[in-house]
């Protein structure tokens, strides 16, 4: 009997993931305007009441403006990837990254999402960024946008609340598409569109206390979404012939928690509420198993008249997600309970967990892999996925993580033996190849990169760079294509 060994494709996308507002900084600067991340206060760990708590008030934001706020904001400073963007540009390419995933800043377009003429000096620096990367011979990867929405349309339409700032989107699309027509090819229309539901500050822009009804508002909001996305489609395909549209999804893998049924059951309604997103994206039209639960719910999508249409016309070319962890689904209230991407899940036994509790499931990611596949035939790409754990900088400065690499390693078996399976796997981007701003907690702290960032949770530093031990294993896994791991 011949072993079967399974291989990384020739020309697979080896690389890593960032957004503007977790590295850029330079938030007022060259004409930028205010965005959504611009208002995300840093609350000491000791004083949050859970990690994943990312709504916005109202009162906060009116707070900021009127420069009464003590706090800080730290995705206002980023890692100063504005001024520092050569630099790391040359450190990816010396681990030899094939692509590198990136997130255009829309206040740096378009300051308050609504204007009618764009900033000249962000389409300048993006137009910086792409020929540094094409000068290395890293393909960019563009989101349109990541937790990004211009405050300018929050004022004004509530965000993604309101109808609107669809054709807001739409316009910012289309001047991006033109003026990176030569640069760019994989565009990602927006980030995790699922986080629309779980925190519509954070997904649209949206300030739930501004809403009559928040849960109406946010499900319209993402209708919106989903309308931009097609027209963004459309517009890709006829701006630059041959550019590839893709959705992203926060892919959430659940197991039942035990064999009852209902465990089960439930396992395959969560694991449908998650694959609702990707459903529209790829197959053009509303999952008919959310109709019962909008009815639930007593939601009712305001939808125009060709938005069906538009939906099943102008579907993605294909599909990227993000892979931390797997979650448990129970019927029973009981159990212990561990934090996660976004929202919390019960503690799995099989598996151990990051130090902010996320728990770590490679074999999942091969179980994804084969779920999502099998229901599109589309090919996939691994947009994000890495482990955010507390680094150690020795004396001589050299910084020895292997429990990162050790993540990262059985990662990449399980995505081989995908592959393997047959799935169409087309690249993996490491989530912070670069040490960045968390997302969800805005520390420093929690780090994801093979580059350390000398800068701590209080925002002092030298911002200086430097390689870590998973530096050199990334570079090697590159340049034997997956084969040294
Ligand atoms: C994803 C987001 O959900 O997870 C990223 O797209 C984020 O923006 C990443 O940074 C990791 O999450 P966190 O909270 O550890 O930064």
């Amino acid at each position: 009997m011949t072993l079967f060994k399974a291989a990384f494709p020739e020309n697979f996308y080896w690389g890593g993931a960032t957004a503007a507002n977790q590295i850029e900084g330079a938030f007022d600067k060259e004409g930028k305007g205010l965005s959504a991340a611009d208002f995300v206060a840093y609350i000491p760990k000791s004083e949050r009441l859970k990690d994943n708590e990312m709504e916005v008030t109202s009162e906060a934001i009116q707070k900021a403006l009127n420069g009464e706020s003590t706090t800080r904001y730290p995705k206002r400073e980023g890692i100063d990837f504005y001024h520092h963007y050569k630099e790391d540009i040359a450190l990816f390419a010396e681990m030899g990254f094939k692509a590198f995933r990136l997130s255009i800043h829309w206040s740096r377009i378009f300051p308050n999402g609504w204007d009618e003429t764009p900033n000249e000096a962000g389409l300048q620096f993006y137009d910086n960024v792409f020929d540094e990367l094409l000068k290395h011979g890293i393909e960019p990867v563009v989101t349109l946008s990541h937790y990004e929405t211009p405050y300018g349309l929050t004022e004004k339409y509530n965000g993604w609340a309101g109808r609107e700032t669809v054709d807001h989107f739409v316009r910012y699309a289309e001047t991006v598409f033109k003026r990176y027509k030569e640069k760019v090819k994989y565009w990602i229309s927006f980030n995790e569109i699922n986080v629309m539901t779980l925190s519509p500050y954070t997904g649209g822009g949206i300030l739930s206390d501004r809403e009559e009804d928040p849960v109406q508002a946010k499900y319209q909001g993402l209708h919106h979404q989903f309308v931009a996305s097609a027209l963004a489609t459309k517009a890709l395909h006829e701006i630059i012939p041959g550019a590839m549209m893709g959705c992203m999804l926060a892919k959430m893998t659940h197991y039942p928690h035990t064999p009852n049924p209902e465990d089960v059951l439930k396992a395959q309604q969560d694991n449908q509420h998650n694959l609702f997103f990707t459903d529209v994206h790829a197959r053009g039209e509303y999952p008919t198993y959310m109709n019962r639960f909008f009815k639930e719910k007593g939601i009712s999508i305001r939808k125009e008249d060709g938005d069906e249409a538009l939906l099943k016309q102008y579907t993605v070319d294909y599909i990227t997600f993000s892979y931390y962890m797997s979650m448990l689904s129970s019927v029973s209230p009981e159990g212990e309970v561990t934090a996660g991407n976004l929202f919390n899940s019960l503690k799995n036994p099989y598996l151990k967990a990051s130090d902010w509790g996320w728990q770590i499931d490679p074999i999942g990611l091969r179980v994804t892999l084969n779920e999502l596949y099998d229901r599109y035939r589309l090919p996939l790409f691994i947009v994000e996925n890495g482990l955010g754990a507390y680094d150690k900088v020795e004396e001589d400065g050299s910084i020895h993580d292997t429990y990162r690499i050790d993540y990262l390693k059985q990662h990449v078996e399980q995505m081989k033996e995908a592959i393997g399976d047959g799935v169409d796997l087309i690249g993996y981007l490491a989530w912070g190849p670069i040490d960045l701003i968390s997302m969800s907690t805005s520390e420093m702290s929690k780090r994801y990169g093979f580059i350390y960032v000398d800068k701590d949770d209080d925002g002092n530093g030298t911002l200086a760079r430097s390689r870590k031990d998973s530096f050199f294993w990334y570079k090697t896994v590159i340049e034997s294509n997956g084969e040294e791991l």
